[in-house]
């Protein structure tokens, strides 16, 4: 017995010397953590803690704006200097995902030689050309955001009317936004109402899979992290990620086989005009363009709906947090807008609504990390030699919380972003949807919910602190930072 414990000790110890000669030591010439300190499985994650934020922060004093901190068994490099970032971002060289690093994500989503397919986690020709058809998309449908938002937040606002009858105005409204945003989504990509049956479909999946993905239990982080717990999960009956990809790609082809080719019409209708033009090498051709569709769908979905709803929750917490602002939100609701719905165009009067939006995303912790990216070959960035297959993060806190760019920026203070003819001045520097060519490209219809449901909200309702209590700004550690679980006072308005 002893003996096979040795064996295993030294073969271990013998792979681990050998990876770290052969591959992890190529990056220690990086400031940071170095390959001895990097963990399978796990790299230097454990550095960050239960207070990812604080500790990036510490990180960025301690070793300047390029360092070495490895997420997950490979070595990975975290930018913080604005200047740094946006030059870094615009080349194609920094423009890939690591999908095949990740093989929970290679498991979860369609991929061959050339890597994944769809938009977030796809690289190269069929990524740019995917990337097009829906930013080309999300822009011709634009004139229908007043509607739809409009129209989902005010059936939002009902909801938390009737919760507020029923719980004597002391609420929670974490996890109450999925449901909008969800249907907003639906209803840009499809054009339809949301049936009841989707709209539940819809709030579990993607409900689920954030909660495998961000509340990482040890059996998901070793799904995401090696190729056989996965597999192994699902042999076993346990909750694992093959069944979750499953669900969303039989939902999908179910939708796709009751659809025919439109130029003018829905996503998928369009998509389909777009693969009987294919020629053989485009992501629209053959067998790929099926592939294509389910991922870049499944990519809208994914990525367009946690956000939003987060940031909704975020919203309502400074909100409660902030009574000073909240008034001064409302009062140019009041005066601009009035009791009608808003719209789009109103965003041009409505200052301090926009100045406090951008606020909330430079000071909060919501987006402060982006998912990473993946270098093609090697290149420098602020002197320092980055090799061919690092991966690469950005730090968006780091410039949110620079001093050189805003003062004393603890402070929540939305009149940072007004000038003194009293009009909103937006801030290239917050970088809160990215930035370079992988920066969000749901971007027109984020910035579109954020501003429809967030005066919706303030218009309809008056958020308090209960009684006895002062909701604090804490989050929960993950991609996407969810605002801790807290209650406000909501009285309506009218
Ligand atoms: C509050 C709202 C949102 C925020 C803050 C946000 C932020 C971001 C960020 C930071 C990225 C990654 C940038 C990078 O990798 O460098 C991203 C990517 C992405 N977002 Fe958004 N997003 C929001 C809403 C949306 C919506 C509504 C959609 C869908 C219509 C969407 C679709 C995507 C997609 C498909 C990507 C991947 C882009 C690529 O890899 O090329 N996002 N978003």
């Amino acid at each position: 017995m002893i003996q096979l414990f040795v064996i295993v000790f030294l073969g271990l110890l013998a792979s681990s010397l050998w990876r770290h000669f052969r591959y992890l030591s190529k990056w220690d010439h990086l400031p940071g953590h170095s390959s001895w300190t990097s963990l399978p499985l796990i790299g230097h994650m454990y550095r960050l803690g239960t207070t990812p934020i604080e500790s990036l922060h510490a990180l960025n004093r301690r070793f300047g704006d390029v360092f070495r901190l490895d997420s997950g068994p490979w070595p990975a490099v975290w930018l913080c200097d604005y200047d740094q970032i946006t030059e870094a971002m615009k080349k194609d060289v920094f423009s890939a995902r690591p999908h095949h690093l990740i093989p929970g994500i290679q498991q979860s989503w369609e991929n061959d030689k050339d890597g994944c397919f769809g938009i977030v986690f796809a690289s190269g020709k069929r990524w740019a050309e995917q990337r097009k058809f829906l930013s080309q998309y999300l822009a011709s449908s634009k004139d229908s955001f007043d509607d739809i938002i409009g129209d989902e937040a005010s059936r939002l606002c009902n909801q938390v009317s009737s919760l507020i009858e029923s719980k004597s105005g002391v609420v929670s409204l974490i996890g109450k936004f999925s449901e909008p945003t969800n249907r907003v989504l639906w209803r840009t990509v499809t054009g339809k109402p949301v049936e009841d049956k989707i709209a539940s479909w819809l709030n579990d999946v993607i409900r689920d899979v954030f909660r495998m993905a961000e509340r990482a239990k040890i059996s998901h982080l070793l799904q995401m992290t090696t190729s056989f717990a996965a597999p192994t999960a699902k042999a076993l009956g346990l909750e694992n990620i093959i069944d979750k990809k499953n669900n969303i790609l039989d939902f999908l082809a179910d939708e796709k086989a009751r659809t025919l080719p439109d130029p003018e019409g829905n996503f998928m209708e369009r998509f389909m005009v777009e693969a009987g033009k294919a020629v053989p090498g485009s992501s629209f051709y053959g067998e790929d363009c099926q592939k294509n569709l389910e991922s870049s769908l499944a990519s809208v979905l994914l990525a367009g709906t946690d956000t939003v709803s987060a940031f909704l929750e975020w919203f309502v917490l400074y909100m409660t947090v902030f009574p000073d602002v909240q008034e001064k939100f409302f009062r140019e609701i009041e005066t601009v807008i009035g009791s009608r719905s808003a719209t789009l165009k109103d965003r041009a009067c409505t200052h301090y609504v926009e100045a406090t939006l951008q606020e909330i995303t430079r000071h909060c912790p919501h987006l402060a990390l982006t998912v990473q990216h993946y270098t093609t070959a090697d290149t420098k960035v602020g002197g320092y030699f980055i090799p061919k297959g690092t991966q690469v993060y950005y730090f968006s806190g780091a410039v949110f919380y620079n001093k050189d760019f805003f003062k004393d920026p603890a402070t929540f203070r939305p009149e940072r972003f007004i000038d003194t003819k009293g009009e909103f001045v937006s801030d290239e520097r917050v970088i809160y949807f990215g930035t370079g060519k992988r920066r969000c490209v749901g971007e027109i219809l984020g910035r579109a919910e954020q501003y429809l449901f967030s005066v919706a909200l303030v218009q309809a309702f008056k958020f308090g602190a209960p009684e006895g209590q002062r909701p604090e700004l804490g989050y929960i550690p993950g991609l996407n930072m969810h605002a801790n679980q807290f209650s406000s006072k909501i009285t309506p308005r009218f």
